[in-house]
């Protein structure tokens, strides 16, 4: 039984879709795990990641797992290790590699070395900035069709959330093979933010703007 965290999620569900298509038994684990419609014969389990009831009925019978970072993902490891579940894929971040210290850094550096200092083999997936990010922009377009960020000709090499489940099953299927990856992963193109603006716009077949948000811009730097 592989145990997917974070299930109704971005990732989380893509690596449920994969890991059922590979005839893999899957658990899934969310606090809400009703509001997403899983393919036939996934078991669902609710919990918080802090609830420690719930957490060990979601990891009994476990033998791989894939953690999501959220509040609480301290707790739920501390459950992990007294589980038995031998392999855990963590969705941590590219940000972890970068030279400076940011906080999005730091938390996921916190957990991979808790994961990373226990007797459990794991595999870490460090993705850069994801596609399902500008998601985030659609109530600007709806309204006004406009996206408003700090700035808009900041490049990033976005990645489609479906290649990262991809490549978490396939880790959690392997375990031997992949215990102690930890591949920086991105899209295929570098992009800023107007170039992915001008993409939805096209695919919208209706002219969506970028603009700096300036007042954002301004609180960067305060
Ligand atoms: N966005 C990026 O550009 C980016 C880049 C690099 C790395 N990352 C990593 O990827 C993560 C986001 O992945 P994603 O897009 O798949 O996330 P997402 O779509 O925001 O999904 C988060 C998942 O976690 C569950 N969840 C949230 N709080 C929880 C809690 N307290 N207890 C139990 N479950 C909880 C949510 O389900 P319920 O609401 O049902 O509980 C949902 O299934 C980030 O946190 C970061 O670690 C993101």
């Amino acid at each position: 039984m592989i145990l997917v965290t974070g299930a109704t999620g971005n990732v989380g569900y893509a690596v449920v879709e994969r890991l059922v298509a590979e005839g893999q038994a899957v658990r899934a684990y969310s606090r809400h795990p009703e509001k997403k419609a899983f393919p036939a014969g996934v078991e669902l389990v609710a919990g918080d990641m802090a609830d420690t009831a719930a957490a060990t009925r979601a990891l009994r019978g476990v033998s791989s797992l894939f953690l999501v970072h959220t509040e609480g993902t301290a707790t739920f490891w501390k459950q992990v290790l007294a589980s038995e579940a031998q392999h855990v894929v963590f969705l941590s971040s590219g940000t972890v590699e970068l030279p400076l210290e940011t906080h999005i850094g730091r938390i996921h550096t916190e957990t991979e070395a808790a994961i990373s200092a226990s007797p459990r083999t794991w595999s870490f997936l460090r993705p850069g900035a994801f596609m399902s990010n500008a998601l985030r922009w659609a109530p600007g377009i709806r309204a006004e069709g406009i996206v408003r960020v700090p700035f808009p000709d900041a490049q990033s090499v976005p990645v489609d959330p479906r290649d990262l489940g991809d490549a978490a099953a396939t880790m959690l299927m392997d375990p031997v093979r992949y215990a102690g990856a930890r591949p920086f992963i991105t899209g295929p193109e570098v992009l800023s933010t107007r170039q992915q603006v001008a993409i939805l716009g096209a695919a919208l077949g209706r002219a969506v703007g970028c603009i700096p948000n300036l007042w954002r811009r301004m609180l960067r730097y305060c």
